[in-house]
């Protein structure tokens, strides 16, 4: 497995691997790989020839309600899992090689109003921070294939936008959130969590399995639902932000009779910001 740290020395090595005529599968990641990274790790290798893994803790996505600095971040432990994923390459620049201005696309990203709903509207400039950067990676790496969890779904979504409205020659893949045994996503942010947080943590789930079961049973009133999920958290010590039923396609609002459901959730506990879906097929 080979570390590079400058876009150079990683264009160097995407070159030789592309002249040799391999399919690049690019895995994006801010480090402190955790069980969901590594299913992406998985799933990459399926996808392409070589698989390069980035680890950047991009300071753009990060707003003052959660501190860049207390990110947790692990990067021995990350490398050797990712030696054990038999990863190819692995690319941790610093900021400024990231953010210098040659490595900025040329055109311009389009802004989309889904990038100011649902977690943008608590957290402004989020998505923005999150397109700039994977924009500038893609430019960076030039992958064939890029792998991201479903468990980020609204980012999932507007990183599809972003290579349709950029043109990018990338196939974007997804993997299913994996979940602990109690049900809790795998997210470097549960290390926020205090151990009774962490019990408690599991009702995210739980309010998400009730709602899917109200939805299957054919309830219509979407915004009953979401309330009484929002009070069913609340009173389980949560601060909820917010519960959404969405069209899964594009996250635009969904009605009785919408065919692909994602139920959506961000929720406060304690000093950790968590975030969960699920997916409803209806037959
Ligand atoms: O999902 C993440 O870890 C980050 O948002 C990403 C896609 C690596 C961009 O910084």
């Amino acid at each position: 497995m080979q570390v590079v740290k400058t876009v150079a020395d990683l264009r160097q090595q995407i070159n030789s691997l592309k002249k040799q005529g391999n399919k690049i599968v690019l895995v994006p990641t801010m480090g402190n790989l955790h069980a969901g990274h590594l299913a992406l790790m998985k799933h990459a290798h399926r996808c392409g020839d070589r698989v390069v893994c980035s680890i950047f803790v991009n300071a753009l996505q990060f707003d003052r309600s959660e501190d860049l600095q207390a990110y947790p971040r692990t990067p021995e432990q990350d490398l050797a899992a990712l030696e054990d994923e038999n990863v190819d390459l692995v690319f941790m620049p610093a900021h400024e090689e990231v953010y210098a201005e040659e490595h900025k696309p040329k055109q311009d990203i389009p802004k989309h109003a889904l990038n100011e709903q649902l977690c943008g509207k608590y957290r402004p400039g989020f998505f923005d921070g999150i397109v700039e950067v994977v924009a500038r990676l893609f430019h960076i790496i030039n992958p064939d294939v890029a792998v991201f969890g479903e468990k980020d779904y609204q980012q999932l979504i507007i990183i599809k936008r972003l290579v349709q409205d950029m043109g990018f020659p990338i196939l974007i893949e997804s993997v299913a959130t994996q979940r602990e045994e109690d049900g809790l996503a795998y997210s470097s942010r549960n290390s926020y969590l205090s151990l009774n947080e962490r019990v408690q943590a599991k009702q995210i789930y739980e309010t998400l399995l009730v709602v899917k079961t109200q939805l299957e049973a054919g309830s219509q009133d979407f915004v009953a639902i979401e309330k009484q999920a929002m009070d069913q958290l609340a009173k389980a010590g949560f601060r909820p932000d917010y519960v959404a039923i969405r069209n899964a396609k594009g996250l635009e609002s969904a009605s009785y009779g919408t065919d692909f459901i994602v139920i959506l959730v961000a929720a406060w506990l304690g000093k950790a910001r968590l975030i969960d879906n699920l997916l409803l097929q209806k037959r």
